[in-house]
């Protein structure tokens, strides 16, 4: 019979130990984004995709300046089957912070599988059906200081916009923009004085255009991730409000001659997105 060396001996089952320990510690370690397996679904709901996976990637990448932004109230708008706002709320239930979540979507389908999505995952949300955030803007004016958005986005004959359903998902009318247009002066409205707004756009979009619309209103952006497929290329840009845009509108409104319509000209000669600021310089 063999000998065993007792030092071999106790190394191996010290190796053994640890490696139990590191699998408990890994399974009790909570994840900061939802589960596809506790995911609900409906075959009339959006399905978590690469651009939901890709706003969710944003949101973790700028989760150290989300968690010292302290939000208290988060939005997304158009939920679909909740793998975003879920994925949100575990990402800054982690540190502990109270965070209200509020989320809508036009399709009362959606709004059903989120409920159950985020009550599988143990978190909450005020869900509301309603076309964008229609019935909440007296309410929420001013207050919310991270809005999520995926929207629909895909370019379509118009009349496929708002027809109801799983085409609510992507339907975005001419260059994708019906949905995207009207969102924008709503997360204006909404957004706290120190409100983010992460949005996921494709190049057909044309994202640069979105961001000169949000410069006019006196925000900064920057893209936090750009992720191409074989299908489309995916930017997720993030809005903040800028007090040096905001003195520069103001300047340029006082001045409605001339110099200010030749910038505006300038801003829109400008390839995509050459007028973004710089994430590092501003930690945002
Ligand atoms: C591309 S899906 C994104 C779903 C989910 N946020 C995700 O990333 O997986 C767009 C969602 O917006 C919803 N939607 C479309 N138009 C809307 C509107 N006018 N108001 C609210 N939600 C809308 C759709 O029903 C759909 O659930």
């Amino acid at each position: 019979m063999d000998q065993i060396n007792p030092e071999l001996e106790s190394i191996n089952s010290l190796q053994i130990t640890t490696k139990i320990n590191n699998e408990k510690a890994l399974k009790k370690m909570p994840s900061r984004t939802a589960q596809i397996r506790l995911m609900s679904s409906h075959e009339e709901v959006y399905e978590p995709c690469d651009d939901s996976f890709a706003l969710v990637d944003a949101l973790l990448a700028d989760c150290n300046n989300l968690l010292k932004h302290c939000p208290t109230l988060c939005m997304e708008i158009g939920c679909g089957s909740g793998y975003v706002i879920t994925s949100l709320a575990l990402m800054l239930g982690q540190e502990g912070l109270a965070v209200n979540y509020i989320a809508t979507d036009i399709n009362p389908l959606a709004i059903r599988v989120t409920r159950e999505t985020m009550d599988a995952h143990g978190v909450d949300a005020e869900l509301i059906i309603t076309d964008i955030a229609s019935g909440l803007e007296k309410r929420l004016a001013g207050s919310v200081d991270v809005i999520v958005v995926n929207p629909p986005y895909v370019p379509t004959p118009e009349d496929e916009v708002g027809v109801g359903g799983i085409t609510a998902s992507w339907a975005g009318g001419e260059n994708g923009r019906s949905v995207i247009d009207r969102i924008l002066p709503v997360a204006d409205r909404l957004l706290s004085e120190k409100g983010w707004l992460y949005m996921v756009t494709l190049i057909a979009n044309n994202p640069s255009e979105i961001c000169l619309y949000m410069r006019e209103k006196g925000y900064a952006s920057r893209i936090v991730i750009q992720r191409s497929t074989e299908e489309e290329s995916l930017h997720i840009i993030k809005f903040w409000r800028d007090l040096d845009i905001e003195g520069d509108n103001e300047k340029a409104s006082a001045d409605k001659s001339a110099p200010g319509r030749l910038m505006e000209y300038v801003l829109t000669q400008l390839p995509p997105f050459t007028f973004w600021r710089c994430s590092d310089r501003d930690n945002k």
